[in-house]
């Protein structure tokens, strides 16, 4: 607990004749430090100079304290008076020095051991959380032939990822307590829904079909929703729960706002102590709220396809994949090849590796609002990555595109193979007008003329691209 130095001075005295500073006593410890607890998120504060009587100096002198750190973990020594807000558990070791003004010097070490304030978490959610033992969602291995990455200025950390998972399975974010962010993304459908349109709260219809949420960390495409209407991760992770027919917090019609959900926020034990650990502040805001929801969906990965065992093996998409059969190699070269070429064109739309949408993407001849035959819909231009479009059964994840008018890998491969106009106006002449010209190759809509082989071994490739874990690791499942 206790090291005295000579601050320096040469220790060998056979040879050393004694200099005037020999008459300077080092100072002494009087009273060593008691080991000290602290809580994350709390500020600490404590003198380990004790008001100077930590250590006296035989001379009299007067002493200088600094104080060092194992790891400081948010706290900071102002001559011997150390505060802030610690921001980690476990123990520091602190290392008070004191010292006078001829150099010599004299140190008290003691433990501030940090641990978490999580009671009503425990009660809440037994062991499925536990703050001082964190998921690994920050760290996670990513494929090196992975480039693309859209961390929208909000890097995951394990505990915002930890609080947005809560967030995100809490069925409390809704107006009557029936509907969370899961009840329309489920970790078994890729994070999915099997229906054709979702349904919210008090029946409330969405007006599209769920996405998966599955690798949107790894895009180019900054926008989020079908119709790239909401400018980052974070800006759409809260309208969910402030829509009138989803989650119901719209402050219309008589419904309470979400300045309303947050003092009810508030007021939960396990969110004051989820802030407090994520943020070192209980004080929830809508912006706090978007972070952690976006940390934890920008977490949910899947790189342990079919696919990426055979990409993991090879230099690029154009090489035949050892692992793949023919048909799969097949299929493959038909995704990456340009119509022009002999392909299907999927490839420039839908990138390989990470099948991410192209930003300049226009929309891409599915043109119905869902459900409609009479009202219609030519804004959307963006799609989820095409990985993990199946399930792990080999069934789709939920009905496609944006009305989940197509239920079916083999209805996509015909739509795309055969691209159909409206018959009249509106919208024929809008739809002229927004279909991407790589699907209206002279001006006419695309005809891929797929053979019947074709068309199976896209689909065999298409199913390549599913991975397992994401549908049941826990660190993505309801903590609840
Ligand atoms: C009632 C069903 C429902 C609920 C509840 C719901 N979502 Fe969604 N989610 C959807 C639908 C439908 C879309 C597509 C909407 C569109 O494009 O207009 C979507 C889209 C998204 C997207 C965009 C994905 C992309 O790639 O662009 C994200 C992210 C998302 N939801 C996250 C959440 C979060 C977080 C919550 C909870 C706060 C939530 N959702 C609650 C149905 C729902
Ligand atoms: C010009 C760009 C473009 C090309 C080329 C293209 N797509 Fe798409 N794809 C889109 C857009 C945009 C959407 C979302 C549109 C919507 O929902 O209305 C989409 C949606 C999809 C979906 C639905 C995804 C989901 O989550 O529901 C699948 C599957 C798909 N495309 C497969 C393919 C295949 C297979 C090919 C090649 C035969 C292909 N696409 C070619 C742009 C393209």
């Amino acid at each position: 607990m206790l090291a005295a130095c000579s601050g320096g001075g040469d220790s060998s005295p056979a040879t050393t004749t004694t200099p005037a500073a020999s008459t300077n006593s080092a100072p002494v410890i009087a009273l060593a430090n008691n080991d000290q607890a602290g809580q994350v998120g709390y500020d600490f504060s404590y003198d380990a100079a004790q008001n100077g009587g930590t250590f006296s100096d035989p001379d009299g002198d007067a002493l200088t304290y600094s104080v060092s750190f194992s790891s400081p973990n948010g706290l900071a020594d102002a001559n011997g008076a150390i505060s802030g807000i610690s921001d980690a558990a476990g123990d520091i070791t602190a290392t008070i020095t004191a010292t006078d003004p001829g150099g010599l010097s004299v140190s008290d070490s003691f433990t501030i051991a940090v641990s978490v304030d999580q009671n009503a978490i425990a009660a809440t959610f037994g062991a499925s959380i536990d703050l001082e033992n964190l998921e690994n969602y920050a760290n996670q291995a990513i494929p090196a032939y992975i480039n693309k990455l859209n961390e929208g200025g909000n890097p995951i950390s394990d505990a915002g990822a930890t609080l947005g998972r809560v967030l995100f399975y809490d069925t409390s974010l809704s107006i009557d307590g029936t509907v969370s962010c899961a009840s329309c993304h489920s970790q078994t459908l890729g994070f999915s829904d099997s229906g054709i349109v979702s349904t919210g709260v008090a029946g409330g219809q969405t007006g599209r079909h769920s996405m998966r949420l599955i690798n949107t960390m790894f895009a180019d495409e900054t926008d989020f929703f079908w119709d790239e209407r909401a400018p980052s991760h974070e800006a759409q992770e809260s309208l969910p729960i402030q829509d009138h027919n989803e989650m119901g917090f719209s402050g219309q019609n008589g419904r309470p706002d979400l300045a309303v959900l947050i003092t009810q926020m508030e007021a939960t034990e396990y969110y004051e102590e989820l802030f407090r650990f994520a943020f070192l502040d209980p004080a929830i805001t809508e912006a706090k709220i978007q972070l952690a929801l976006a940390q934890f969906t920008k977490s949910i990965h899947s790189f342990d396809s079919k696919y990426d065992t055979g990409r993991a093996q090879v230099n690029g998409n154009n090489a035949n994949f050892p692992n793949f059969s023919a048909a799969e190699n097949a299929g493959k070269d038909l995704f990456m090849q340009a119509p022009n070429n002999g392909g299907a064109g999927c490839n420039a739309c839908h990138r390989a590796p990470e099948f991410d949408i192209a930003p300049n993407s226009g929309q891409n001849g599915v043109f119905a609002v869902a459900g409609s035959t009479t009202t219609f819909d030519l804004t959307n231009t963006r799609a989820p990555t095409l990985r993990d479009i199946l399930g792990p059964g080999g069934a789709p994840n939920g009905p496609f595109m944006h009305d989940g008018s197509l239920a079916t890998l083999r209805a996509v491969i015909d739509h795309y193979n055969s691209i159909t106009e409206p018959v009249s106006e509106p919208p024929l002449a809008a739809f002229r007008a927004s279909l991407d010209n790589r699907l209206n190759p002279g001006g006419n809509p695309q005809r891929l003329n797929l053979t019947e082989t074709e068309k199976q071994q896209l689909e065999a490739f298409l199913a390549t691209l599913t991975g397992s874990n994401v549908y049941t690791d826990p660190k993505w499942s309801d903590p609840f």
